[in-house]
């Protein structure tokens, strides 16, 4: 069917695709007898990609990646297509719009993904209202972050306002501070800035008795490798569970000839899909040889096949997620990743 839709939503702006796309799987999920055809369809992820990290059981290592479902709108849906767990938001603490549009862009023909959007959230009030209609059987991670207008010295009182409502909601919580898309977002990577941020948010957790639930920090794969040796040691220190790696490149250097002026003439923001992974690779490489085995984490970047996900835990991730491949490829790509993942 999505080879169907396809030339549809791609001869649409990409974020009216996306809106649609929504709005379609919406409707379809409340569709009584919908989502057990489609689950049906799946069919269930095998019994052998079953394993556990971060103190959870996941039925298979792929997830959805955050920034799909920002408001965690379609987790039925994404549960009936076998991801084995999906990362809502980012949620900041009250709502904000994002960046003006058009701010998200396309270009199929190399698997790439330009956006901007800017932590578009609905604000973390109404998102942990609808998590609280959560589908049971799904893992459900929060990806948090924090308003734009609001100051770097204030950063840790966003991000403690948005897990006091989404972390009693979900299963893990991200600290998000890789996003290139809210200004000087990044400079809370600088470990004088990231230690407290992260000490504010594990006496939060302590003092709201979570301390059984993971807290993760998503890593940008653009940090120099001292940079990321010195962030990764400021995470193991601080008692946080995990690493995600990676957000989105602002390198442009990965995409070359026609294509990178076709990608500079839409301006700024974050590039995704195929064209990051040897970015994401590299980073991956040095974050498992860092982490030594102290720490699990999840692979994100590139990803779009069975082939990929089994490189990416066979290089010592714990999970993997995907975002861009499933725009290209469509809603089937969980099923053909889960089935060639099994059979591997
Ligand atoms: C349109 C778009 C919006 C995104 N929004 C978020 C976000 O809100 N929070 C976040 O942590 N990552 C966000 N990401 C990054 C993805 O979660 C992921 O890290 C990145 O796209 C690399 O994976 P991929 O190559 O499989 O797409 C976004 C990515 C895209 C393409």
């Amino acid at each position: 069917m999505y080879r169907l839709l396809k030339p549809l939503l791609f001869r649409l702006d990409a974020e009216k695709a996306h809106n649609l796309a929504f709005t379609a799987g919406g409707v379809a999920q409340r569709v009584p007898g919908f989502l057990s055809l489609s689950a049906a369809l799946t069919g269930k992820p095998d019994p052998s990609l079953r394993r556990e990290a971060f103190g959870l059981a996941f039925p298979s290592p792929i997830g959805l990646a955050a920034g799909l479902d920002k408001g965690a709108r379609l987790l039925p849906l994404w549960k009936s297509l076998g991801f084995g767990f999906v990362e809502i938001g980012t949620v900041t603490p009250r709502p904000q719009p994002g960046n003006p549009k058009p701010r998200l862009f396309r270009f199929p023909e190399a698997g790439l993904i330009l956006n901007r959007m800017g932590f578009n959230s609905e604000g973390a009030e109404v998102v942990a209202k609808r998590l609280a209609h959560r589908p049971s059987g799904l893992i459900i991670g929060g990806n948090l972050g924090k308003n734009k207008e609001t100051p770097e010295e204030k950063a840790l009182d966003d991000y403690r306002a948005a897990y006091r409502l989404i972390a009693p909601r979900v299963d893990y919580s991200v600290v998000n501070i890789s996003s290139p898309n809210t200004p000087g977002l990044r400079d809370l990577q600088a470990p004088e800035k990231l230690k407290p941020l992260l000490e504010g948010l594990l006496a939060l957790r302590k003092e709201m008795g979570l301390e059984r639930q993971a807290l993760l920090l998503k890593l940008a794969p653009d940090l120099a490798m001292e940079d990321l040796d010195a962030l990764i040691e400021t995470v193991v220190a601080s008692g946080f569970d995990g690493l995600i790696a990676t957000n989105t490149t602002l390198d442009r250097g990965i995409v070359g000839g026609d294509l990178r002026a076709r990608v500079e003439a839409q301006g700024a923001g974050g590039l995704s899909g195929a064209p990051m992974r040897d970015k994401a690779l590299a980073v991956q490489a040095r974050v498992q040889e860092k982490l030594a085995g102290r720490l699990p984490w999840i692979a994100c970047g590139g990803i779009g096949s069975a082939t990929q996900a089994k490189e990416s835990l066979e290089g010592g991730a714990s999970l993997v997620q995907i975002y861009s491949a499933l725009i290209f490829e469509g809603p089937g790509l969980v099923k053909r990743m889960n089935g060639g993942l099994a059979r591997a």
